[in-house]
Order: C-alpha cells, then sequence, then structure tokens
C-alpha cells in the first residue's frame, strides 16, 4: 500500500500507472472504515490493475459543524484494512490541499437535488459534487467505485459525471449490512448500545415496507409504516419516503413506477443514520434490486 499525503506524491504515482497503461480503480471515501468500503475496495482490485482510495473528511459537505468534528477518524486502523484488502495506493489530502480558499463554483443538481437528502442538508451535495468533481479531474479514475447506501449521491455523482463529460465508469456496489440489518455506515460507531440495539428498526422497516407493498396503496403503507417506527423506537425519524427511480421524485396518486426506492432518515441521538431499499416491480410484486433502471 503505498501512502500518499502530497499532491506531488500522488502526481507521481499516477504518472507511473499512466506509463504502465494500469486501469485504475477509484473508492472515495471519508475513512473511518468498515467492511461496506472493504467491499468496494475488493470490488476495485479484482476489476483493475491498481486501486487508490481517497480518505477525506470533506468540510465543503458537512452542512453541521458539530457533526463534521464528531466524524469518527480511525486513519492507522483504515490502512491496515486497506492494505489487507490488496489496496494500492490511500491518498490522504490535507484540507489546504483539496481547497485553496473557499469555494465559490457551485452545482445545481436539478430535481434529484431538492428531496430527501437534498431538502434536510442545504449544500450537502454541492459539497459532495465539488469534491468528487476534484477528485475525478485529478485521478481520471476509470472505475470509481460508490455504495448505494447513499442513493441520492449515488445518482447525484452518475449525473453529474454524464452532464460533465466525465470519463470513466461508476459501478454501483451493494449495501453491506451487520447480521442484524443495519446498513453499515461510519457513523454506526458513534452510537450508544441502546441506540445500537435500536438502530435495526431501520431496515425492518424497510423490509416491512417492501414486503406489504401493494402499488395502489403507496401512501397507506407508508403512513402505516411511520407509526409504527414511532410506535417502537425513540429515534426521530426525518423522513421515510417512498420515491420514483431514477430521479427520486414523490409518487403521483395513480402513477405506478416500474421501480422505486424507499428511503429513511433518522436521528439516534445525536447521530444521523440513511438507508434505503431499492424495489423492481416484477410479475411476483416488488422485488428488492441493486441494479438501478434507466
Ligand atoms: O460517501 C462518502 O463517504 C462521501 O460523501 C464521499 C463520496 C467520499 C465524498 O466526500
Amino acid at each position: 500500500l503505498e501512502v500518499l499525503y502530497t499532491r506531488h506524491d500522488l502526481e507521481k504515482y499516477l504518472q507511473r500507472q499512466q506509463n504502465l497503461q494500469q486501469r485504475l480503480g477509484f473508492v472515495p471515501t471519508m475513512g473511518a472504515l468498515h467492511q461496506g468500503h472493504i467491499s468496494l475496495i475488493e470490488k476495485s482490485v479484482a476489476e483493475n490493475h491498481q486501486s487508490i482510495c481517497s480518505i477525506f473528511v470533506n468540510p465543503e459537505q458537512f452542512n453541521n459543524a458539530s457533526d463534521l468534528s464528531a466524524y469518527p477518524r480511525t486513519p492507522e486502523q483504515d490502512l491496515t484494512m486497506l492494505e489487507q484488502a490488496g489496496c494500492s495506493a490511500v491518498w490522504l489530502p490535507d484540507v489546504s490541499v483539496m481547497y485553496n480558499g473557499k469555494s465559490r463554483t457551485g452545482f445545481s443538481f436539478g430535481n434529484l437535488e431538492s428531496v430527501l437528502e437534498g431538502a434536510f442538508r442545504p449544500g450537502h451535495f454541492n459539497g459532495v459534487g465539488l469534491i468528487l468533481a476534484k477528485f475525478f479531474n485529478i485521478l481520471r479514475p476509470d472505475n470509481t467505485y460508490m455504495g448505494l447506501k447513499d442513493l441520492q449521491q449515488f445518482l447525484i455523482v452518475r449525473q453529474l459525471m454524464h452532464d460533465l463529460d466525465i470519463r470513466g465508469n461508476l459501478v454501483p456496489c451493494p449495501t453491506i449490512r451487520e447480521p442484524d440489518g443495519l446498513a453499515m455506515s461510519s457513523r454506526n460507531r458513534r452510537l450508544s448500545e441502546s441506540e445500537r440495539q435500536q438502530a435495526p428498526i431501520i431496515h425492518k422497516t424497510l423490509q416491512a415496507i417492501a414486503d406489504n407493498l401493494n402499488a395502489s396503496e403507496f401512501q397507506q403503507t407508508i403512513a402505516h409504516a411511520i407509526a409504527n417506527f414511532n410506535d417502537h423506537c425513540q429515534a426521530k425519524l426525518e423522513y421515510l419516503e417512498i420515491a420514483s427511480l431514477p430521479y427520486l421524485q414523490p409518487i403521483a396518486a395513480g402513477e405506478i413506477p416500474k421501480q422505486v426506492a424507499v428511503c429513511l432518515a433518522a436521528w439516534f441521538g445525536e447521530v444521523r443514520l440513511i438507508d434505503n431499499l431499492i424495489l423492481t416491480q416484477t410479475q411476483t410484486g416488488w422485488m428488492p434490486d441493486q441494479v438501478i433502471l434507466n
């Protein structure tokens, strides 16, 4: 594992790979790595000659200063995990390397940005777009691996790459879950013991919706699930919505999309967790899916 801090070290590494015509896989992260990240690294290692992971807690995408300072940082453990997963290089830039003063350029992602995470975290996707546009420009990866737990982020990045003609593929990767269904997230390690015990209700709620979904009764199914969540847990539900794919738009009465996502965000104490299930309509009902139809 090559550990790169400066732009100079990174450029030297990239030049070497380019000279050897190596296919480059890229996994962007904010560190505090878990098995979900490692599944992305392993996929990248299997599909590319070289795999680079970035670890950068991007201040521009935090709309809440305390969330930024509380974001877990475990650099030594991260490097060990990357090494074991066969990752070729890790880039750990300082904030001053990525941002020379405040960025003045902004993105607008249209409809995709005004719903769900975009509605509750103003400026968040602008920050995500900014850092990924920088990473893509600097690294020019052939394949970039991102998880579907952050479904809206994945769709925003896909749109960014399409609209800016950014070369390379964006590869969707399945959400990795704990045995009790909780989606793996760096934020999970901030949960207290009792919050951790309650958190699997997120996946149970999504799964119950998937099991009971009836196309003509989307809203009743969701209303029932919200009531059930609030009855069984002290977490504060921020949203539980069903949206059509691929733009995550609210579903109008009578509309039956081919594919939907059930998306949830909730606060367990100070910790905000999100999760989703993608469901595709089949002849036998709505089936969980990991592929986004266009
Ligand atoms: O999902 C994340 O960890 C971050 O949003 C990302 C993609 C690394 C951009 O900072």
